[in-house]
């Protein structure tokens, strides 16, 4: 198959990319550095000479070249994963959110529409979802946005529905709950380096030593020892969720909606612990107040997946914390 996936030279479109390789898929990548380097691209391209190509391309700007390298690629199903995704960016650059992540989405859609592809997976967020009252949430709970970055995924999945109740093109929304770690060959991990925001990220920074502890955002929530709750989830779970959602979207039609996540809700203070444990490591840690815009807990009820995609994750809290851990560190930071 001809996949055309945008945002892939970011964590999870190159994990993606790179699987959607190994199983013998032609693929282009669109993206623009925005938030990724060049080295991850040379690094799927050194392994993949065949059936890999790329190409540096603004979604929101070259609307023209976008056209054009649709036209010429022609893929039988686009994965959308190119997006600005740091919540507190976003709140104090809204115009900046607005403009990428939305004008990019209508600027694909145009593109598909005009080279009649029809098929189209979009990386959504537990985000949407707000502070619900739901847990866990199932797809069907009230939206509600939290952030800017929030309220650009809930315009682009109603623009989606929209389009899609039309029937120019057939939708699959996959709402991540949270991702870490790396794939099996470790080739392509979260960046460390690069201011991260998420808890992960920062876990390893302390591991590395480049931050000496880490914050936890608040101890007083009611949650199940005081730090907020997450659904954490293991990122080749959440690729293979990718690849259960093309195959049900070839005997589909209109836009339907799959949380990915595991179903399980893990504090920050358990994700910490786990980490120490499975890698032999300290983080320190203390404790600071809470993030404006944090929810005290998020997590999945994934039978909706298991149900009409026949996917479930498999991978628990030790695993993901290793593969993190490791992808990073055989990779020359420390
Ligand atoms: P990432 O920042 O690593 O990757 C996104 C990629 O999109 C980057 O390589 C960036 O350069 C590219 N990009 C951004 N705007 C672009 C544009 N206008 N034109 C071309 N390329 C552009 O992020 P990620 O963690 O891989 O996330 C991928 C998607 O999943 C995003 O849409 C994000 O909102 C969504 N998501 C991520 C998480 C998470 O925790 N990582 C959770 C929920 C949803
Ligand atoms: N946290 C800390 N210290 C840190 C970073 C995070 O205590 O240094 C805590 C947060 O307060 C929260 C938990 O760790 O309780 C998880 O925070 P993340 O920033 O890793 O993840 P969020 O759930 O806040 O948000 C992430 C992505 C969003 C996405 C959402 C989907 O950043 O883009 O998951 O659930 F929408």
């Amino acid at each position: 198959m001809k996949i055309l996936v945008t945002g892939g030279a970011g964590y999870i479109g190159a994990t993606f990319a790179f699987e959607a390789l190994k199983n013998n898929h032609k693929v282009l990548v669109i993206d623009n550095f925005s938030n990724s380097k060049p080295e991850q691209i040379l690094k799927i391209k050194n392994i993949f000479k065949e059936n890999f190509e790329f190409t540096e391309l603004d979604l929101a700007k070259e609307y023209r070249q976008l056209i054009n390298c649709v036209e010429v690629f022609r893929p039988d199903i686009v994965v959308h994963f190119a997006g600005l995704k740091a919540v507190g960016e976003s709140q104090s650059n809204p115009i900046k959110y607005w403009d990428n992540n939305v004008i990019s989405s209508i600027n694909l859609i145009k593109a598909m529409a005009i080279n009649k592809v029809k098929k189209l997976i979009f990386s959504s967020s537990a985000t949407v979802y707000g502070d619900s009252k739901f847990q866990p949430i199932p797809e069907t709970a009230e939206i509600k946005s939290m952030s800017v970055y929030g309220s650009t995924k809930i315009a682009i999945e109603n623009m989606l529905s929209e389009v899609a109740r039309e029937g120019t093109i057939d939708v699959v929304s996959l709402r991540y709950f949270n991702p870490v770690g790396s794939h099996k060959e470790k080739l392509i991990y979260e960046d460390p380096l690069n201011s991260p925001n998420n808890l992960m990220p920062r876990i390893i920074r302390v591991a590395l030593g480049i931050d000496k502890e880490l914050k936890i955002y608040g101890n007083d929530y009611q949650t199940k020892d005081g730090s907020g709750e997450r659904d954490y989830i293991h990122i080749s779970d959440l690729i293979d969720g990718h690849f259960s959602a093309i195959d049900f979207i070839f005997k589909t039609h209109g836009k339907k909606i799959f949380n990915l996540g595991t179903g399980k809700s893990t504090s920050v203070i358990e994700l910490i612990k786990t980490f120490e444990l499975v890698n032999s490591i300290e983080i320190p840690f203390k404790i600071s107040k809470r993030r404006p815009g944090d929810v005290a807990i998020c997590y999945a009820d994934p039978s909706l997946a298991k149900e009409v995609l026949d996917w479930q994750a498999k991978y628990n809290l030790s695993d993901m914390c290793m593969d993190a851990w490791v992808g990073v560190k055989d990779h020359g930071f420390n």
